[in-house]
C-alpha cells in the first residue's frame, strides 16, 4: 500500500499494488495515467525547448505557437534572465494549450560540434549552460508548469543513441557532464528529470542506480520525478529498482504487469513500486495545484511575437568586423544574396520542432524595411540551400558587383541539423562557398550572414570577406532581429557559447566520436571545447566566447573581495564610443596544476551588461569555492588546491583583458599514506616525508639510504615504486616496521 496526502497533506489514501504500479507508466504519448477514484489526476507533457511543440491530437502537425531562437541561439545571449523571460513565455503556451509539464530545457553538453541535436543544447561550456538552465527552469516554473531537466547523461551523440555507451572518466562526468544537471537540481528544483537513451560505463542511465538515486537524490537533494526519455527503458524492473519512477510513452500495461509479477514472484521489493507511484502522485497533485484554466493565455508581461524578435536579435554574434563595413552605412547600396535570404532557416528538426505562430519572414524584406538605401535581391543558390545553379550564381555575381555591400547569407541545410544523426561534416554546401568566393571576388565589401545551429567551416573564405555574422536557428523572429543589427539598431551583444574550430579534425574530442562497437570513448577527458583547444593552444576560427561589439569598451578595475563563501568580482565596463554597447564580461579561472592537469583557463562566471554610450557600469561576478574545485580520482571527492590562482576578466577563452591573482587556502585532501603509496607520494608529503629522511637516517648511519632518498636522479627513476616493494630489499634501511613508526607518530 502506498499512502498519498492531499495538498495539505490532512488526509491520506492507500492504493493496492495494482494501482500503484499504474502510475509508473504513461496513459499514451504525452500523460501519465490519471486514478480518479484517489484523486490522482493525469499530467499533461509536451515538448517546447524553444516554443511549444505539442504535437495535434492526430499526430498530423503541431499546435502553432511562437518560435524563439532555439537553445543553441539564445545560449549566445549569456543572458539568463533573458532566458527566463523566453522560457516564461513558453510556459504560458504550454499551459494555456493545457500541459502542465514541459520537457524541456536540453542541457547537455556539446562534447563535438557533430552534435545532432546541439542546436537544442546551450554550450560547450557547463558553467554557462548550468546558468541557462537554471534560467530556463526558473521561468517556466515561475509560471506554475513543470520543467523537465534532459538528457540526464552524457548523451552527447545521435548515433546509435538508443545503446551507446558514454565510456567516460568520473572527473570529466563530475567536472562537465554531471555539472550542469547538479547545479539546475539544487539550485532551480526542476519537477522531473528525464533519463537519457544511452548507457553511461556500460548501464543504461534508466538502470543505473547511482546515477538516478546516488548522486541525483542522495547527493543533490533531487525530490521530483526521473522519467524515461520516450522508449528508453530496456528492463522495467531494474529501471524501477534504480529509481526511475515514469515510464513514457504507454506500454499499454505490458511495463505495469511485469512490475506486478516481479513483485509477486519476490524479486522486486514491493516497497519500489510505492516509492515511485508516491512521487508520480506528488507530480499530478503539484500539477493540479498550479493548473491555470487553459484557453486564451492570460495577459502577457510583454508580446511573445515581440520577445521571439527581441531573442533572436540578442542571439546575434558578430564575428568578424573589418573596415567598419557593419552596420551599413545609411545610404549604401545592398545586394542581398542567397536562398535562405528570401526563406531563411530558423529551427531544427525532431521532437523541439515548432509550427511556428507568425512566420520568420524573409532577411530581404527586413533589411529592405530597415535599411535607407537601395536593396536588391538574388538567390544565388537554389532553395534547398544544397544544388549549384550556374544561371543563379552569375546573376548574383552581377548584382554584387554593383553594390556597395553585398551580403551573401549562407547556412547548414535543414537536412544536417535534426535529432535523430549527428551532422557528417562542419562544411557548408559547395554551392554555398562557390558563392560567397564568387561574391568576395567582385563585390567592394563582402558581408556573410552564416544560418546555423552550430558552428561551421569558414576556412574557404573567412579572411577574405569583410564581415561575418552568426544567427544561429533564431526562431521566427530571425529576419527582424538580424536587420536590426546589420542596420546599426542594436548593438550585437551575442558572444560564441561554444568554439569554431577552423577544421573538424581540430576538435578534441574527433579521434573518438562517435565510437564503434557500442562504445563512445571519451578520450579527451576533460578537455572538451575551448578546455581542449586552448590546452593545446591549436588555432581556431573562432575561439569560445568570441563576439565583437560595434562600440569601443574597455574593462577597467578588476576588483576581488574574499568571503568564507567565495570571491565577489568586480570589473568596470567603460563604453568611449557614441554607441549603445551590449558587453558580456567572461570571468575565467587558471588554476594550478599541481596535483592534476586542467584546463588553462575556465570559465567560473560571467555578466551580460548594457553601458550606455560615453559610459560605465559596473559587473559583478560572484564565484563561490565550489567553482574553483576540481574532482579528485583517487580520492572520489571535490577537492580545492591550495596555490595562486588567477582570475581573468576576458572577452573570449584565449582573448584576457585584466589579471588578478588570488591565494587560496584549499583543503588538499591527500590520498592516507599505505605501502602501496609511491616514494615520491611519501616525499610529497609535508610532515612525513621529512620525518621519513630523519627516520632512515637514524636508521642506517652509512648515509646510504639517505642519499637513495635524496638523490634527484634517484628518486626520478625510482619515485613511483611503492614503497613497500622498496622496504623488502635488504640494500637500504627501509623497512615496513620503519614505515609503521614514521605512520605512526606523524599522522596521529
Ligand atoms: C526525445 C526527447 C523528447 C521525447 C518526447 C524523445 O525522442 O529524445 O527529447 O522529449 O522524445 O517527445
Amino acid at each position: 500500500m502506498s499512502a498519498f496526502g492531499d495538498a495539505q497533506g490532512a488526509q491520506s489514501v492507500e492504493l493496492t499494488l495494482t494501482e500503484a504500479a499504474s502510475l509508473l507508466s504513461g496513459a499514451d504519448m504525452a500523460s501519465t495515467k490519471a486514478l480518479t477514484e484517489h484523486g490522482i489526476p493525469s499530467v499533461r507533457m509536451t515538448d517546447g525547448s524553444n516554443g511549444l511543440a505539442m504535437n495535434l491530437p492526430d499526430f498530423s502537425g503541431k499546435v502553432p505557437a511562437t518560435c524563439f531562437p532555439t537553445s543553441s541561439a539564445l545560449a549566445a545571449t549569456w543572458d539568463p534572465a533573458l532566458v527566463s523571460r523566453v522560457a516564461a513565455a513558453i510556459a504560458r503556451e504550454a499551459a494555456a494549450a493545457g500541459a502542465q509539464v514541459l520537457l524541456s530545457p536540453g542541457m547537455n553538453l556539446k562534447r563535438s560540434p557533430l552534435g545532432g541535436r546541439n542546436f537544442e543544447y546551450y554550450s560547450e561550456d557547463p558553467l554557462l549552460t548550468a546558468e541557462l538552465a537554471v534560467g530556463f527552469v526558473k521561468g517556466v516554473q515561475g509560471e506554475g508548469v513543470g520543467a523537465c531537466v534532459k538528457h540526464y547523461v552524457a548523451n552527447n551523440q545521435e548515433t546509435d543513441r538508443m545503446r551507446v555507451s558514454a565510456d567516460v572518466s568520473e572527473r570529466a562526468l563530475r567536472e562537465l557532464y554531471l555539472r550542469a544537471f547538479e547545479e539546475v537540481v539544487s539550485r532551480a528544483k526542476p519537477w522531473l528529470v528525464m533519463a537519457s537513451y544511452n548507457k553511461v560505463n556500460g548501464t543504461y542511465v534508466s538502470e543505473d542506480e547511482r546515477l538516478l538515486t546516488g548522486i541525483l537524490r542522495d547527493e543533490w537533494g533531487f525530490d521530483g520525478v526521473v522519467v524515461s526519455d520516450w522508449g528508453a527503458v530496456d528492463d522495467r524492473v531494474r529501471a524501477l529498482r534504480a529509481g526511475l519512477d515514469l515510464e513514457m510513452p504507454s506500454t499499454s500495461g505490458a511495463s505495469d504487469a511485469q512490475v506486478i509479477a516481479a513483485v509477486e514472484d519476490g524479486t522486486l521489493d514491493a516497497a519500489f513500486v510505492h516509492r515511485s507511484a508516491r512521487r508520480v502522485a506528488e507530480l499530478a497533485r503539484r500539477a493540479a495545484d498550479s493548473r491555470r484554466p487553459t484557453g486564451d493565455p492570460p495577459a502577457p508581461v510583454e508580446s511573445a511575437a515581440d520577445l521571439a524578435i527581441t531573442a533572436a536579435e540578442r542571439s546575434v554574434v558578430l564575428l568578424r568586423n573589418e573596415h567598419g563595413v557593419l552596420p551599413l552605412a545609411p545610404r549604401a547600396g545592398v545586394a542581398v544574396i542567397g536562398a535562405y535570404a528570401s526563406a531563411p532557416r530558423f529551427q531544427g528538426g525532431g521532437s523541439a520542432g515548432v509550427q511556428p505562430k507568425q512566420p520568420a519572414g524573409s532577411i530581404v524584406d527586413a533589411v529592405g524595411a530597415r535599411h535607407a538605401g537601395t536593396v536588391e535581391y538574388a538567390p544565388g543558390y537554389a532553395a534547398d540551400g544544397l544544388t549549384r545553379d550556374p544561371a543563379l550564381l552569375d546573376q548574383a555575381i552581377s548584382v554584387a558587383a554593383t553594390a556597395d555591400v553585398a551580403i551573401v547569407v549562407v547556412g547548414s541545410p535543414e537536412s544536417a541539423e535534426s535529432e535523430g544523426y549527428d551532422r557528417a561534416d562542419l562544411d557548408l554546401p559547395e554551392a554555398q562557398n562557390e558563392i560567397v568566393a564568387a561574391v568576395a571576388a567582385v563585390a567592394r565589401s563582402t558581408v556573410v550572414v552564416i544560418v546555423s545551429g552550430g558552428p561551421v567551416r569558414t576556412e574557404a573564405w573567412r579572411t577574405s570577406v569583410d564581415a561575418i555574422v552568426s544567427t544561429g536557428l533564431a526562431g521566427q523572429g530571425v529576419s527582424l532581429g538580424l536587420a536590426s543589427i546589420l542596420v546599426g539598431d542594436a548593438d550585437p551583444g551575442g558572444r560564441l557559447a561554444e568554439t569554431w574550430p577552423c577544421e573538424l579534425a581540430d576538435t578534441p574530442s574527433f579521434l573518438s566520436f562517435p565510437g564503434e562497437g557500442g562504445h563512445s570513448v571519451y578520450g579527451e577527458g576533460i578537455f572538451v571545447g575551448y578546455r581542449g583547444h586552448d590546452r593545446i593552444n591549436g588555432a581556431v576560427a573562432f575561439p569560445f566566447g568570441h563576439g565583437l561589439s560595434f562600440a569601443e569598451t574597455r574593462f577597467e578595475d578588476l576588483a576581488v573581495v574574499e568571503s568564507a563563501s567565495g570571491w565577489s568580482v568586480d570589473v568596470t565596463v567603460v563604453n568611449d564610443s557614441e554607441r549603445a554597447a551590449r558587453e558580456v564580461v567572461q570571468l575565467y579561472v587558471e588554476a594550478p596544476e599541481l596535483a592534476a592537469r586542467r584546463a588553462p583557463r575556465a570559465l567560473v562566471g560571467f555578466a551580460a551588461v548594457a553601458v550606455a554610450p560615453g559610459q560605465k557600469t559596473q559587473a559583478r561576478i560572484r564565484v563561490p569555492r565550489r567553482a574553483l574545485k576540481r574532482w579528485d580520482e583517487a580520492a572520489a571527492g571535490w577537492t580545492l588546491d591550495s596555490g595562486i590562482h588567477t582570475f581573468v576578466a576576458a572577452r573570449s577563452s584565449r582573448d584576457a583583458v585584466l589579471r588578478h591573482e588570488i591565494d587560496v587556502v584549499g583543503d588538499d585532501i591527500r590520498m592516507p599514506l599505505t605501502a602501496a603509496s609511491t616514494l615520491v607520494e611519501w616525499l610529497g608529503h609535508p610532515s612525513v616525508g621529512p620525518a621519513l629522511i630523519a627516520a632512515v637516517t637514524e636508521a642506517d648511519p652509512t648515509g646510504r639510504t639517505t642519499g637513495m632518498l635524496t638523490n634527484p636522479m634517484a628518486v626520478l627513476m625510482i619515485g613511483g615504486l611503492p614503497i613497500g616493494r622498496l622496504a623488502v630489499d635488504a640494500a637500504n634501511a627501509l623497512t615496513l616496521d620503519l614505515l609503521d613508526r614514521v605512520l605512526d607518530s606523524h599522522m596521529g
